[in-house]
């Protein structure tokens, strides 16, 4: 057989460690995985230069924006960034213009996300609307989402009653519960006592780490109930993890993610960023930073998603009162993680459990990514001594910015592969 494509020259991250092999691509698939002398006669063949082949990595939460949004981002311009940032597949959230909440707008989506040039799933959301076509909207989706809170778009799902009864339906149709845990009534509470302040932390102080403890507290006593699968997005706090193991240690279906500047920033960083950084939930404190890192390392989280949620520079330049909550981050968020390894912050091993075993698994991706004789090859190659400087010049999004701008590191993405097509990443 003469394959399509050879990587050579590699290290493959097979069953936990590294070893000198290489592979063939045919056909899209994964044909041969030995020594370099072992593989099949190709045209192409790929000098990997000693770097390292990852299974294909995942961000199961982003933004793209499309449709009725697409001036901050589309398809085509965000699932660019994720290539880029050596992520193979992506799960997209459904507050978009018009939010993802019946079969009819799933499927109208899908011919949007026919631009992606990286693998995808759908969320579907759920509003008071729609509960009763849960089961019938399954079947179309990878997930539901609940917004337990008001973030950016109108999705929300504020009313216990209704969030017990959409669990219930989300359990009858076997599917994963992704909630975005702020509590609505806190927030409320909070908004008002600070309402006159006029200052960066202004944000933050209306959505103290209460409001996020509050509503997983609801969502993990809601899933106990109605034995749904439950996932806590974009873990922020101390409180919610505590909450959270606990589940964990009882035996509940549950788990959770985190995005890397939970652990790598906190609110001293408005001072230099300001509204930049306004996001849901919130930057926190150092305790609560420490414990996010803690809580990766401790393996109580078990997901690195970005929530990458593009705004224009413009939008964010508003003020803080006026300007959006979200930021741009899938292109960078395995440099980051790299240059965490390489730090010694993180271990190389729960890299890839957080962006690619994990997420498999919880979202019941298959063997999707796996470096398998036979399997489709999507695969993320990394070199770890790349050095990075992210700016807004580079950027791949189409908002044209990054929160992690001036940010320099060791570890970058190579080549990103997917079903079998091989890209070369310029940084
Ligand atoms: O900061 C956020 N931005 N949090 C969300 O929940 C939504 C997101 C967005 O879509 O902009
Ligand atoms: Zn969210
Ligand atoms: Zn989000």
């Amino acid at each position: 057989m003469i394959a399509d494509i050879i990587l050579k020259n590699c290290k493959i991250w097979y069953q936990n460690t590294l070893i000198e092999y290489g592979l063939a691509i045919n056909e899209g698939k994964i044909v041969s995985i030995s020594k370099d002398t072992g593989l099949p006669p190709s045209d192409e063949k790929i000098n990997c230069k000693g770097n390292i082949i990852l299974p294909g990595l995942t961000d199961v939460h982003v933004h793209f924006r499309e449709p009725g949004l697409t001036w901050k981002g589309d398809w085509l311009t965000e699932s660019k960034a994720a290539l880029k940032g050596g992520i193979t597949y992506i799960m997209e959230m459904p507050n978009t213009i018009p939010p993802t909440t019946t079969v009819e707008r799933v499927l109208e989506k899908r011919e949007f996300a026919k631009k992606s040039v990286v693998n995808y799933g759908l969320y579907g959301g759920v509003s008071e609307e729609n509960i009763d076509q849960i089961g019938e909207l399954a079947k179309h989706v990878k997930a539901f989402k609940i917004f337990m809170g008001k973030s950016t778009g109108t999705l929300i799902l504020d009313k216990h009653d209704l969030v017990l009864k959409a669990f219930s339906e989300i359990s009858k149709a076997n599917k994963v519960a992704c909630v975005h845990a702020e509590d609505q009534k806190t927030m409320d509470e909070f908004s008002k006592k600070y309402k006159d302040r006029d200052d960066l932390m202004i944000h933050a102080l209306s959505k103290p780490p209460q409001v996020e403890i509050e509503a997983i507290r609801h969502a993990i006593r809601m899933a106990k109930q109605t034995k749904v699968k439950l996932h806590i997005c974009h873990l922020s706090t101390k409180g919610g993890l505590e909450l959270i193991k606990d589940a964990k240690k009882e035996g509940m279906d549950i788990t959770c993610e985190t995005c890397p500047h939970y652990f790598l920033m906190n609110q001293d960083d408005f001072k230099q960023k300001g509204a930049l950084l306004k996001i849901n939930p919130p930057l926190r404190s150092k305790e609560n930073q420490l414990a996010i890192l803690q809580g990766i390392n401790d393996v109580s989280i078990d997901i690195l998603a970005t929530d990458h949620a593009p705004h224009t520079l413009e939008e964010k330049g508003k003020g803080i009162h006026e300007a959006p909550s979200g930021m741009p981050g899938v292109e960078n968020s395995l440099q980051l993680m790299l240059d965490a390894v390489n730090k010694k912050m993180i271990s190389f091993n729960r890299v890839i459990e957080l962006m690619h075993d994990n997420p498999v698994k919880r979202f019941d991706l298959g063997n999707y990514g796996y470096i398998q004789k036979g399997n489709d090859a999507n695969l993320t190659i990394v070199d770890l001594k790349r050095k990075w400087k992210i700016t807004g010049e580079n950027v791949a999004t189409k908002s044209g910015w990054s929160p992690f701008e001036g940010w320099e590191g060791n570890g970058s993405p190579t080549y990103t592969v997917i079903n079998g097509r091989i890209l070369n990443i310029e940084l």
